[in-house]
C-alpha cells in the first residue's frame, strides 16, 4: 500500500493532509532522514514527528471500561472511544467494539478493526467464556448456580432458554457468573429472575485473557501471545 493511503488509514489525517505532512518533512526513517511518499519502507520504520507509528490494521486492543462510558460512536454522553487517542477512531478500517457492556457494567472491552477475529469472537460457536463479577443487593438463596447450570432458565420475554452457565459465589452478596453466550443485559436479568438485584458488574475475563492489574479507563495493545490465550 502506498504510504500516503497506509498513514492516512492510521486516521493521522486525510490523504492531502498527510501529503502535506511529507512536504513538511514531518515523516522521517528512525535515524530522522525524511521520507518521500514513493519510499518503499516498512510500517515499523516509519516516524511521524520522531514518533513511531500507531500499530497497523489487524489491531487488537483490551480497555478496562469504567462505569458510566458507552460502547457507541453515537451516545451524547460518555463514550468508551474517549479514553483511546482521537487518532484511533478515524482509522480505516473502523476499530469496532467486540460486543457490549452496558453503561453501568464495568471492566474488560476488547476492540478490533478486525471483522473476522471480531466474528469469532462473538460468535456462539466459538463457546467463548465471559466472567462476570457481580455485587448483589441481596443475599443469594443457595440453588442459584443450580438454576443457572441447568440449562433451562428462561428469561423474560425470550423463546429458548439459556445454555448452561457457572456460578462461582465467593459470599452472600459476590459471586462470578461464566458465560459462553451473550443475550442482552443477560448477567443482570439472570440474577432478576432468581429474585435478586446487582448493585454492580464487572467483566473480568474473556476466554483466557483477563483484565490483570490493567488500570480503569487504561488500555493496551494485544500481541499474538495474547490472542493465542483468547482461545486457549
Ligand atoms: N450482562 C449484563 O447484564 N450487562 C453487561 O454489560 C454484560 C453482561
Amino acid at each position: 500500500m502506498k504510504l500516503v493511503k497506509h498513514i492516512a488509514n492510521l486516521g493521522y489525517g486525510s490523504r492531502k493532509e498527510v501529503t502535506w505532512m511529507f512536504r513538511e518533512g514531518r515523516v522521517t526513517d528512525p535515524d530522522g532522514e525524511v521520507l518521500y511518499a514513493d519510499d518503499q519502507v516498512s510500517h515499523e520504520a516509519i516516524r511521524i514527528d520522531g514518533e513511531p507509528l500507531d500499530p497497523p490494521s489487524g489491531l487488537l486492543l483490551m480497555l478496562h471500561k469504567p462505569v458510566g462510558y458507552t460502547c457507541s460512536t453515537k451516545d451524547p454522553g460518555r463514550i468508551v472511544y474517549d479514553l483511546l487517542p482521537p487518532r484511533f477512531r478515524l482509522r480505516s478500517p473502523l476499530l469496532s467494539t467486540v460486543g457490549r457492556l452496558d453503561r453501568d457494567t464495568s471492566g474488560l472491552l476488547l476492540l478490533t478493526d478486525d471483522g473476522a477475529l471480531l466474528h469469532r469472537i462473538v460468535s456462539p460457536k466459538s463457546h467463548l467464556s465471559k466472567r462476570y463479577d457481580a455485587t448483589l443487593a441481596h443475599d443469594l438463596r443457595g440453588n442459584e448456580a443450580e438454576v443457572f447450570a441447568s440449562g433451562t432458565l428462561m428469561l423474560e420475554s425470550e423463546d429458548t432458554p439459556l445454555k448452561p452457565a457457572t456460578l462461582e459465589v465467593r459470599d452472600a452478596r459476590h459471586a462470578s457468573l461464566v458465560l459462553t453466550e451473550g443475550r442482552y443485559h443477560q448477567a443482570r436479568r439472570m440474577f432478576a429472575a432468581v429474585g435478586n438485584h446487582v448493585d454492580a458488574l464487572h467483566r473480568s475475563a474473556i476466554g483466557g485473557i483477563d483484565l490483570g492489574d490493567l488500570p480503569p479507563g487504561e488500555w493496551r495493545a494485544l500481541g499474538e501471545a495474547d490472542r493465542a490465550r483468547l482461545f486457549a
